[in-house]
């Protein structure tokens, strides 16, 4: 429940962790201090306006003479910060308490009406932000102007204020400083996608925190030594099956001399499979060696390959859908589809070709209508000189590598080709490449 509420990317998660602990921090912070010390300044501030009014109430009472009245309100609105005038004419008409507006409000009548002892109104108007407090006095109606700003405190305001800024600016900087941190971790991503594709990744750089650098730094390493390992596999392959041309070679020779000898015709057939196999070899390792991956139209691509077969006698259908784009190595998928083609030429009548798009892949279907390939010899078809029985007794030409060397190819491209049966009746092969 909790795992599908939380963000997926580390980008998310970690901004939860940086920002979470603080805001909740700043919220309980603020809850506290609006309980505990908003409440006790508001107390304290109606208990000195009780306090003051009821002074000047108690000061009124002693003094019957109208002068000494007046100096004692004049010097209590001069220095109170409040503002009494004194009704003699008028009764005040004391009702129950108004109903209080907000928690603050209540809690201000509550204090002064603990404070003065005397009946009184209060009436707030905030268009003119002040309380007007109207007090029974027994000579007629003492009315008092209390300003907002003597009562409550302006330090909420200010206080949200400081928490809503500051957990954005928070927010803003975890932000910048995150992107920052989780790009050079994509960046590796892509770039460890790319080199499974069999693409360049010259222009990749480790960067970012220490832990990413080295996660980097590794990767560029472990690239080096696949490269270095499949170059010299290569290499070594391509070094025996040159220098073994020559022996060959002279083997022939001495066969050729052998006229009268009925060994000889056989051993000859098998000196020029020897001699096919290493040509084949040959040619592969010269053309897997370092093709470059760009863009290219596949249904061009495919479209060649098929008019190459028809060239050369196939009978073909071709069906493609949409426009298929890829990143890849041009020349060696054409082979691997002259092979396909070739394999089907060669234990077919008919073949069809068709390509499309499924989600982020491209897939390449060969179909063909001839024997096909029963089920348990499937995978062995893809192992390097492996030929069926059928195709060794018929003496179908060919030396077992095309298979080997389409599935190399492909997977280097991050794809795969598996063989499977087609509705034809025969051997359906599949290439599935990234798009
Ligand atoms: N379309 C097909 N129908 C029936 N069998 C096939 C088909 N394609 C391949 N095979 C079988 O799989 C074996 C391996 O195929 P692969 O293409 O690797 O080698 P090849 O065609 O014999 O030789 P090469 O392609 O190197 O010239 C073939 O020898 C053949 O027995
Ligand atoms: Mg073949």
């Amino acid at each position: 429940m909790l795992k599908r509420l939380l963000p997926r990317s580390l980008f998310g998660r970690a901004i939860i962790i940086v920002v979470a602990p603080v805001v909740l921090l700043q919220v309980v912070a603020a809850v506290v201090f609006y309980d505990r010390h908003l409440d006790q300044i508001t107390r304290r501030l109606a208990r000195s306006v009780a306090g003051d009014i009821g002074f000047v109430a108690a000061a009124l009472t002693r003094e019957t003479d109208n002068l000494a009245r007046f100096h004692i309100l004049q010097s209590a609105n001069l220095r109170l910060n409040l503002s009494f005038t004194l009704d003699t004419k008028q009764k005040l008409k004391a009702g129950p308490l108004p109903n209080p507006g907000s928690p603050l409000e209540a809690l201000l009548i509550r204090t002064i009406d603990e404070g003065l002892e005397l009946a009184f109104t209060i009436q707030n108007r905030p268009e003119k932000k002040n309380y007007l407090i109207q007090v029974a006095f027994e000579g007629g109606v003492l009315r008092v102007l209390v300003p907002h700003n003597r009562i409550t405190s302006a330090t909420l305001g200010v206080l949200i204020l400081w928490i809503v800024g500051s957990s954005l600016l928070l927010l803003a900087i975890a932000i910048i400083f995150l992107r920052n941190q989780v790009r050079p971790i994509l960046r590796l991503a892509d770039a460890a996608d790319h080199f499974g594709r069999g693409q360049d990744v010259e222009d990749f750089k480790p960067s970012g925190a220490v832990e990413v650098r080295r996660a980097g730094d590794a990767f560029l390493r472990m690239r080096d030594r696949l490269d270095r390992h499949i170059r010299q596999r290569t290499e070594m392959l391509a070094g025996v099956s040159h220098d073994l041309r020559t022996p060959l070679t002279r083997l022939k020779l001495e066969l050729a001399m052998l006229h009268d000898v009925p060994a000889a015709t056989a051993m000859q057939a098998d000196v020029d499979e020897m001699d096919g196999m290493i040509e084949g070899y040959l040619a592969f390792a010269r053309g897997a060696a370092g093709e470059r991956a760009v863009d290219t139209d596949i249904n061009a691509l495919l479209a060649e390959a098929v008019s190459d077969a028809r060239r050369q006698g196939a009978v073909v259908d071709f069906a493609t859908n949409g426009d298929l784009q890829g990143r890849l190595q041009p020349l060696s998928l054409k082979r691997c589809l002259d092979n396909l083609l070739g394999n089907a030429q060669r234990y077919a009548e008919h073949c069809a070709v068709a390509a499309s798009r499924d989600g982020d892949m491209i897939e390449i279907t060969v179909d063909d209508d001839g024997p096909g390939i029963p089920e348990d010899e499937r995978e062995a078809a893809f192992r390097p000189f492996y030929r069926l029985e059928n195709s060794r007794n018929q003496g179908t030409g060919g030396v077992g590598l095309g298979l080997a060397i389409t599935r190399d190819t492909v997977r280097n491209h991050g794809g795969d080709v598996t063989l499977g049966e087609a509705p034809q009746g025969g051997l359906r092969a599949t290439i599935r490449l990234p798009a």
